[in-house]
């Protein structure tokens, strides 16, 4: 049997109630509180995972109990106290591989400084398999609407992260878009990606440090930050954009999606999962849905890889590429399009396709 462990915690108020419904109606400093004081510990055991060669695999859920904003905000020897004694755990179950889910990547340089820490258990954050579903997603649904990807210009916010910088490196390669400009907040860490996308590619690419300035005329946003969300507003986009959100929490208001009906949002990173895969665990989405970080470390064990996978800032475009391979051979596929934890409707899709016609009359 091959085993894995994975970290999750909760991003918002109704992951916690779903949970533990008794927190319903509880103020939110006091809850914060309780997550503060409850140590990591076991969530769920994930069973039926059958690997291509015939082999058979488990895993579990660690919650690591902190909204995403306390990974950012409380002391990090904290945070990262947390973080490692959820390791611990999963290696007391045999884990041979740990996704670092969520914010607990995002904390200690992209989880180099846990791994450091471990050695001997492999970790991944799961963002090379992030990237490729986003990119697939967004392919797929910028031809539904119409957008040329070699025509467009293309957005990426959070262009210094980790899934954001090899999503540009990723769009600057090959057939390029357009124009690509990055933006964030750190301009030294946005002008060296865009340095090293230009040595690797030959592509310029620009930078920017307002996500309002840098999306104005984007025909394809991916946002894919470490904010603590909502800091795409109604009135940034274009009319006729695709904007793939891969943020969690959203970078993209809920307002949004009934403010901008001329507006594609779609939820980046969602896989669906073999079928007699058994989750064990509510996170709100429809059953069979998985995030494609914990499809990387479902993959990686159901392959055997045990080793660092996706650690760091700088991913490598092959492995986005093989990851998503790996995980077709394993039997995962890319999820239908969700917008606002809703399908999306043909409905949705001709409203944008009527607001780009009239955009270019
Ligand atoms: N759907 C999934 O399966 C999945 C899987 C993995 C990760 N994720 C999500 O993807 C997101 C990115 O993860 P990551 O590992 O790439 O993070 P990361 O490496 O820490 O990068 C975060 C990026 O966001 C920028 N940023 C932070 N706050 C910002 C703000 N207010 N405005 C503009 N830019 C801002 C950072 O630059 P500055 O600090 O310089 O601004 C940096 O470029 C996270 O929300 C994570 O939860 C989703």
């Amino acid at each position: 049997m091959r085993r894995f462990g994975f970290f999750v915690h909760p991003l918002d108020m109704r992951d916690v109630v779903r949970i533990a419904p008794q927190a319903e109606g509880k103020r939110k400093p006091l809850v914060e509180k309780i997550l503060e004081w409850t140590p990591p510990h076991e969530v769920a055991h994930i069973t039926g995972l059958k690997c291509a060669d015939g082999e058979e695999a488990e895993g579990w859920f660690i919650g690591i109990t902190l909204f995403p904003h306390q990974f950012l905000e409380l002391p990090k020897d904290f945070v990262f106290q947390r973080i490692y004694e959820g390791a611990l755990i999963a290696k007391e179950k045999g884990a041979q591989i740990l996704g670092l889910g969520g914010y607990s990547s995002v904390i200690g340089k992209g989880g180099v400084e846990l791994q450091a820490l471990m050695p001997d258990l492999p970790m991944t954050s799961g963002n090379s398999c992030t990237t490729a579903a986003a990119l697939d997603a967004t392919a797929r649904a910028a031809e539904r609407i119409g957008i040329r990807i070699s025509e467009a210009k293309v957005a990426v916010v959070g262009g210094s992260g980790s899934i954001g910088s090899v999503c540009a490196k990723i769009f600057a390669a090959n057939e390029p878009a357009a124009e690509i400009v990055l933006i964030a907040r750190n301009q030294r860490r946005l002008e060296k990606v865009a340095d090293d996308i230009h040595a690797e590619t030959g592509k310029k690419v620009t930078t920017c440090n307002s996500v309002k300035d840098g999306i104005k005329d984007a025909d394809i946003v991916i946002s894919a930050t470490s904010s603590s969300g909502d800091i795409i507003k109604a009135d940034y986009m274009k009319s006729g954009a695709l904007i793939c959100d891969v943020s969690l929490p959203h970078d993209v208001c809920r307002e949004v999606a009934s403010l901008r009906p001329d507006v594609l949002v779609i939820e980046g990173g969602l896989m669906q999962i073999p079928e007699g895969v058994d989750l064990n665990y509510n996170f709100g989405f429809d059953p069979g849905i998985a995030l494609a970080c914990m499809t990387e470390t479902m993959v990686l064990c159901m392959e055997g890889r045990f080793e660092p996978y996706s650690i760091g800032r700088g991913l490598q475009i092959d492995k986005v590429r093989e990851i998503y391979k790996l995980a077709e051979r394993q039997g995962f596929t890319l999820a239908g399009f969700r917008s606002f934890e809703r399908l999306v409707t043909d409905e949705m899709i001709d409203s944008v396709i009527k607001a780009k016609k009239q955009r270019s009359c």
